[in-house]
């Protein structure tokens, strides 16, 4: 009786019910403002399913060797999902990283990922967390074994793959699709350059974005505010950590002390600064632009023409780019429910 009650609803064309949820694919605009998407994303186009299931685990202590570390540990929504208050990131057993934990957004218009570039690609780059000892030190096939003594993930799986496993690929595919839709584009800015209600700038902060288009937007450049290259920005080497940078992932001496060139969104939000995390404001990134330039191996040359160190620049003018920085900060990202925690 009950059965052939359901056959009936299952079968029913009009109202479109089948009983299996459809693949609804995630309803995302691409901003108009923004570069075309620097990762293929056709083979993992995010659906409605998909993105919840993302978030999930995102939010999920299960990624972690004992339970205690998810993603959003170190990535905070208030914060841009930076790491706020850490100079340097800690993870499970409260171990100490060696690098300061970069805001996730607009992953999808990035090509390299990591300030060294270990990851390049969207689809890949939560086994470099996962597995990494000071962070979550996990690993997939294990995560996979512990979800699945889950019923709630066992049916978010299914509803959102076709072939419905819990794997190593579809967990990293699920985390692929949440961060592909984790857009910021809704700042003043965005919103001054796309000609919208709410984008009306100031004198300074105009000013500030003329000064920083013609001195920092040959490296932070495009509305994603990153090349997605790697460079030395001549900070003085930290001592404690000596971190090479590019060179740890490439084994090239040419690449020692650079790394990726990060976007500057939302960055009054992401402090400290810097892949250590060395400075604690932007007024100290400004001093040090200015006039804390070292001449390290591998100094970009944008930053020493004609013998001058640096990016010489007047009180004025610090304040001034400081006020445009400050224009990138989107309110709708941190505040936006679809990447908000569910349970
Ligand atoms: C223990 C803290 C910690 C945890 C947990 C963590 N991250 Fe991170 N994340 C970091 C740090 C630190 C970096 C920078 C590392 C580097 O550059 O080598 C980073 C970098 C990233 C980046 C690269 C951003 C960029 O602009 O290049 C992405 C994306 C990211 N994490 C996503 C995730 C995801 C997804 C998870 C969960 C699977 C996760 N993270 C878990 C601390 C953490
Ligand atoms: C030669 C390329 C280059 C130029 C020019 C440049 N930057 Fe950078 N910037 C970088 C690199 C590379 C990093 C990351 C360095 C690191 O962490 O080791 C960086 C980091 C930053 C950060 C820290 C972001 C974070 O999330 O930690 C800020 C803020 C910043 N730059 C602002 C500016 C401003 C403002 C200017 C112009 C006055 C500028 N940059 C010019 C390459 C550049």
């Amino acid at each position: 009786m009950c059965l052939s009650v359901l056959a009936i609803i299952s079968c029913n064309k009009d109202d479109g019910y089948t009983g299996i949820p459809e693949d609804k694919p995630f309803n995302f605009v691409i901003p108009e403002n923004f570069p075309p998407m620097a990762q293929d994303i056709s083979g993992n186009s995010p659906t409605e399913q998909g993105v919840a299931l993302g978030r999930k685990l995102f939010y999920d202590n299960k990624l972690s060797r004992n339970n205690t570390i998810s993603c959003s540990f170190c990535h905070e929504q208030a914060f841009a999902f930076t790491h706020h208050g850490h100079d340097l990131s800690h993870g499970i057993d409260n171990l100490l990283g060696i690098r300061n934990a970069p805001a996730v957004q607009n992953m999808a218009f990035q090509s390299e990922y990591f300030y060294d570039g270990a990851s390049n690609g969207i689809q890949l780059l939560s086994i470099v967390p996962i597995h990494n000892p000071v962070e979550m030190d996990d690993n997939l096939s294990n995560i996979a074994s512990k979800l699945a003594m889950d019923d709630d993930y066992v049916q978010r799986f299914q509803s959102a793959f076709e072939n419905g496993e819990i794997s190593s690929s579809n967990i990293l595919n699920a985390l692929a699709q949440f961060m592909t839709v984790m857009i910021s584009a809704d700042s003043k800015y965005d919103k001054y350059v796309r000609n919208e209600p709410g984008g009306t700038m100031s004198q300074l902060e105009l000013q500030g974005l003329d000064l920083f288009q013609s001195k920092c937007a040959t490296c932070h450049v495009t509305d994603i505010f990153t090349d997605s290259k790697f460079r030395n920005n001549g900070l003085p080497i930290n001592p404690n950590l000596n971190d090479l940078g590019r060179e740890t992932v490439t084994g090239f001496e040419r690449d020692r002390y650079k790394f990726k060139v990060p976007s500057l969104r939302n960055v009054a939000l992401t402090k400290p600064y810097m892949h250590d995390g060395r400075f604690g404001s932007l007024e100290s990134v400004l001093n040090f632009y200015s006039n804390g330039v070292q001449q390290t191996q591998n100094l970009d040359e944008i930053l020493q023409q004609n013998g001058v160190l640096g990016i010489p620049l007047t009180e004025n003018e610090k304040q001034a780019i400081i006020a445009f920085l400050k224009t990138l900060t989107d309110e709708t990202y941190i505040n936006n429910p679809l990447f908000y925690e569910k349970t």
